[in-house]
C-alpha cells in the first residue's frame, strides 16, 4: 500500500428491512493517513463496530466508497475480488473479545496468521514472540488461552493482530480489559507500529486513560461522524 491510507465517503450501512430496518451508518467519511492513529469514540449503538466490519470486509455496506491505498475496494458494491485475501493480507484486527483458538498455545496462536502467509513455521514463531516480548507476555509463550488472565488474552489477541505487518490495523476497544499502564503500552506499540510501517491505524476506544494520546479523534453520533482534534499528548 503506498499514498493514502484509509479514506471512506459516504459509507452508509442498513442492517435489516422494512419496519424493522437500522441505519447503522448514515453517510460517515473519514481519513487516516498511513502513519497515523486516529481514535474513533461515540456512545454505545453509534455504529462503531459496524463501521470497522465494513471496512475490514467483515459485513456489506449499504452504499458509499472506501479506498485503502491506492485501492478502492468498495464503491457501491465490491471492487475486490477475493474478500478473504484482502482480509488476511491488508487488515490487521483486534477485537473486543480476543477470540484466541482454544487448542493452540500462545505462540502458535500469533504465529498462525504468518504460517498461513507462507512464512515458514520457525520464522512465523521467532516473528510471534517478538510481538509477545514488546507486550510483555513471552512468559506466557508456552500456556494456553484458557490459562491467562483476561489482559494476557487481549495482549495476545494484540499481538496477532500486528504479526503480519498490515498496512490498515483496526482495532476496537484494545485496551478495554487492560490496567493503564498495559493500556498506554498497547498504544505506544500502535504508535510505532503506524511510524515504522506506515500503517493506518483506527482506534476505537471508551477508555479515558488514551483518548488524550489521539492527535485526531473522530466522534460518531447516530451514525454520522465530525473529526476533532485531539490533545496529541506524549507519551514516552
Ligand atoms: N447484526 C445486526 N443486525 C441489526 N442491527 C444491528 C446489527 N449489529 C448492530 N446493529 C445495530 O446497529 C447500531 C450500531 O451498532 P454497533 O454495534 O455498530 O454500535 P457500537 O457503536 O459499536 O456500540 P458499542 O459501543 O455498544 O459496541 C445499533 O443500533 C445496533 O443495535
Ligand atoms: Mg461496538
Amino acid at each position: 500500500m503506498s499514498g493514502k491510507g484509509i479514506r471512506i465517503e459516504g459509507l452508509k450501512k442498513r442492517y435489516g428491512e422494512g419496519e424493522t430496518a437500522v441505519d447503522a451508518l448514515k453517510g460517515v467519511d473519514m481519513q487516516v493517513a498511513p502513519g497515523e492513529v486516529v481514535g474513533l469514540v461515540g456512545p454505545s449503538g453509534s455504529g462503531k463496530s459496524t463501521l470497522l466490519k465494513c471496512l475490514g470486509a467483515v459485513i456489506d455496506p449499504t452504499a458509499g466508497r472506501m479506498t485503502l491505498g491506492n485501492e478502492v475496494i468498495y464503491d457501491d458494491g465490491w471492487k475486490v475480488r477475493d474478500l478473504r485475501a484482502l482480509r488476511r493480507d491488508k487488515i490487521g484486527f483486534v477485537f473486543q473479545a480476543p477470540y484466541l483458538i482454544p487448542f493452540l498455545d500462545v505462540t502458535d496462536n500469533v504465529a498462525l496468521l504468518p504460517m498461513l502467509a507462507g512464512i515458514p513455521n520457525g520464522e512465523s514463531r521467532v516473528k510471534a514472540l517478538e510481538l509477545l516480548t514488546a507486550l510483555d507476555v513471552q512468559h506466557r509463550a508456552r500456556a494456553m488461552p484458557s490459562q491467562l488472565s483476561g489482559g494476557e488474552q487481549q495482549r495476545v489477541a494484540i499481538a496477532r493482530g500486528l504479526v503480519n505487518r498490515p498496512p490498515v490495523i483496526l482495532a476496537d476497544e484494545p485496551t478495554a480489559p487492560l490496567d493503564s499502564e498495559r493500556a498506554m503500552a498497547v498504544i505506544r506499540i500502535l504508535n510505532d507500529m503506524a511510524r515504522k510501517f506506515e500503517t493506518a491505524i483506527i482506534v476505537v476506544t471508551h477508555d479515558e486513560k488514551i483518548i488524550p494520546t489521539f492527535k485526531r479523534i473522530y466522534h460518531i453520533r447516530d451514525g454520522v461522524t465530525h473529526e476533532e482534534a485531539g490533545e496529541g499528548r506524549e507519551f514516552e
